[in-house]
């Protein structure tokens, strides 16, 4: 009965492991997916997520237990707080839901299933390019994707106008998702200042924005710095959603954890949301996983552990900096045409380094390097090692 199924093509950025797995060369270098790499080339896994799980393997009250279908209470607190700050008057309204959800995409999910449902404008602006499951994502859920222009490939920035442009022209009330830092893949932000015009522009509109952090403290290495976009928007007292995923700044990448938080006008509205979130995550997964939420609230909640994570973080976000530096300063030395500067402008994991899709493909078959076919690279699979090894691929790639 399956006879005719066709065969579907691998993801964009998840099949470039694949084919990476595939390679048998002992230089092959996966520079596709967006996670974090020691500069011996490893996974890393924190100290403090480390020491989070031993406390939880002595905690006898830890149990296996359901949790509730929106998840960890103190998870759900504690991740509000992380985003929107301490001191956010929509957290002390308490007109903030928050249900734990599987990482960035199963939060974006909930959240679109929860739009296409409940809010009168089924169209999402989202910026072009952008993360790759962002389109699929929404039209499953039953929204209708446009997009808004956000990268200017001349100038390797954003495209400012073009973005002011689009979404002054969007119809009142559509929502915009936003990348609240470190955008995917380009690496490119707008400034606070610009961050203000936007923010001004949507509310003049009733533009929803809809936030996907899945980089808070990956940008600058500071949290609070890296959530002031959202922070602007949430402190007009207007209306937004935001994903947050722990995936990349706690390493918790296949734990699947996760938040969708709606702030809402007032108190009764967040209730009434959250019944109504409620609704659409128990046909979909009943309710979520415990051990990488109880990870997360371990350290969030530990005024020692935060700090050990904070410092972990910044070593992290300081190692991809300095990445940037080595890649922008081994190009210049060898004097490849071009330039070269964005790549230390460009912020958070990804460079977005304006090669072509055959240049990819040249380095792949010829360097086996693996990249996605956008020519964005994660700058947090590189090494001070494998630096040199990139620099003459891209230099072949663009002498060629
Ligand atoms: C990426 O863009 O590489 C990451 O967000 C991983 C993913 O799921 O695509």
């Amino acid at each position: 009965v399956f006879a005719s199924v066709v065969r579907a093509p691998e993801d964009p950025i998840l099949g470039v492991t694949v084919a990476y797995n595939k390679d048998t060369s002992p230089n092959k270098l996966n520079l596709g997916v967006g996670a974090y790499r020691t500069e011996e080339g490893k996974p890393l896994v924190l100290n403090v997520v480390r020491k989070a799980e031993q406390h939880l393997v002595n905690d006898q009250s830890q149990i296996k237990e359901y949790l509730p279908i929106v998840g960890l209470a103190d998870f759900n607190k504690l991740s509000a707080k992380l985003i929107f700050g301490a001191d956010s008057p929509a957290i002390q309204q308490n007109r903030v839901t928050t249900v734990q959800c599987l990482s960035g995409t199963g939060s974006l999910r909930v959240g679109a299933e929860f739009l296409a449902r409940h809010y009168h404008q089924l169209t999402i602006y989202i910026p072009t390019p952008t993360w790759g499951n962002h389109p699929k994502i929404f039209n499953l859920a039953g929204l209708s994707v446009k997009t808004y222009r956000y990268y200017d490939p001349a100038t390797r920035g954003l495209n400012f106008q073009g973005l002011l442009e689009d979404l002054g022209a969007a119809p009142s009330g559509a929502i915009v998702l936003l990348h609240a830092c470190a955008h995917n893949p380009t690496g490119v932000d707008p400034t606070l200042e610009q961050w203000e015009q936007i923010r001004q522009l949507m509310r003049s509109k009733g533009l929803l924005p809809f936030f996907d952090s899945a980089y808070q403290g990956f940008a600058s290495g500071n949290l609070d710095a890296d959530a002031q976009p959202v922070r602007t928007f949430v402190a007009d007292g207007g209306e937004c959603l935001a994903a947050q995923s722990y995936a990349k700044n706690m390493g918790l990448y296949g734990e699947r954890v996760g938040a969708l938080s709606i702030v809402c006008k007032t108190q009764d509205v967040a209730s009434r949301v959250e019944s109504q979130l409620k609704l659409v995550i128990r046909p979909m997964y009943s309710n979520p996983p415990i051990h990488g939420a109880s990870i997360v609230a371990t350290i969030l909640k530990d005024g020692n552990m935060y700090n050990e994570w904070t410092v972990e973080l910044k070593a992290m976000a300081d190692r991809i900096i300095s990445m940037r530096q080595q890649l922008y300063d081994a190009l210049s030395a060898k004097g490849t045409p071009g330039d070269w500067s964005h790549i230390i402008k460009q912020i958070g994991m990804f460079t977005f380094t304006g090669l072509n899709s055959e240049q990819v493909v040249f380095m792949t078959k010829e360097y086996h390097i693996y990249m996605t076919s956008d020519g964005r690279i994660s700058m947090a699979g590189l090494s001070s090692k494998t630096v040199p090894h990139l620099t003459d691929a891209i230099h072949a790639a663009v002498t060629r």
